[in-house]
């Protein structure tokens, strides 16, 4: 029988602190508040917001809370328009970004959490270093060494830049990694739906002249074949994506390679 370990410090308290609002027009969210230096288990803080003084989204909310009632909160935000990423997490049990997800969305209480299965720095701030390091394994980079002659770039036709369509438009948030159970329990080794977009839009790229290598470093049973078409990836992607497919066009690609 398979035995599990729950991490260190995994059970959350959910008596939190309690800060109560007057407000006519109010709404509670419970957000996940975690400090390792404080030697703590994690708690859920519970906050009742006065919707009429703050903005529509998730985002606004919680930066509500920061400025206006708990300024020890602490999570990743910057665009405020779905295009960097950073604000990714947890909401009403699926990963979205915070900065589009309508807090009208949600009829009762809203409970927030960082994203699954990460190590957390901090509150609602999970650690993606090794989610980096599996990207930057994958070379996301152009890699061409021909000269470019007396023109300034690399040409593309409209067909093959068409190729990169719903691929390029990934933020690299992570929602869709940290939703895939396979990458759950093998992120070790597992690259996971997000890295593995990547590397297909490049795979794919006319102007790349690295696919045979590119192909050759992802037949492999873990980095790769540990996708099994659940599809939590594309359930959840905030640009609406489809990793899962590309990862099926890679594990195709491969076989025809044989
Ligand atoms: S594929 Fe979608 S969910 Fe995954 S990292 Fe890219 S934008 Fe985020
Ligand atoms: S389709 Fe593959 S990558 Fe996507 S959630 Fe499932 S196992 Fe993970
Ligand atoms: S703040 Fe940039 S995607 Fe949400």
């Amino acid at each position: 029988m398979a035995e599990f370990t729950l991490p260190k410090n995994s059970k959350i308290n959910k008596n939190g602190k309690i800060y109560k609002s007057s407000a006519a027009n109010k709404k509670t969210f419970k957000v996940y508040r975690y400090d390792p230096d404080l030697g703590e288990n994690p708690r859920l803080d519970i906050y009742e917001v006065d919707l009429d003084a703050c903005g529509p989204m998730v985002l606004d909310a919680i930066i509500y809370i920061k400025n206006e009632i708990d300024p020890s909160l602490t999570f990743r935000r910057s665009c405020r328009e779905g295009v960097c990423g950073s604000c990714a997490m947890n909401i009403g049990g699926a990963n979205t970004l915070a900065c589009t997800k309508a807090i009208s969305d949600f009829k009762g209480d809203v409970e927030i959490y960082p994203l699954p299965h990460m190590p957390v720095v901090k509150d609602l701030v999970p650690d993606l270093t090794h989610f980096y390091e599996q990207y930057k394994s994958i070379k996301p980079w152009l890699v061409n060494d021909e000269p470019v002659g007396s023109k300034t770039e690399r040409l593309q036709s409209e067909e093959d830049r068409a190729k990169l369509d719903n691929v390029f438009e990934c933020i690299l948030c992570a929602c869709c990694s940290t939703s895939c159970p396979s990458y759950w329990w093998n992120s070790d080794q597992y690259l996971g739906p997000a890295v593995l977009l990547q590397a297909y839009r490049w795979i794919m790229d006319s102007r790349d002249t690295n696919k045979k290598q590119r192909l050759a470093e992802l037949d492999d049973t873990f980095k790769l074949y540990r996708c099994h078409t659940i599809m939590n990836c594309a359930t959840v992607c905030p640009k609406d994506l489809q990793p899962s497919k590309k990862i099926a066009a890679i594990k195709q690609m491969i076989a025809q390679s044989h």
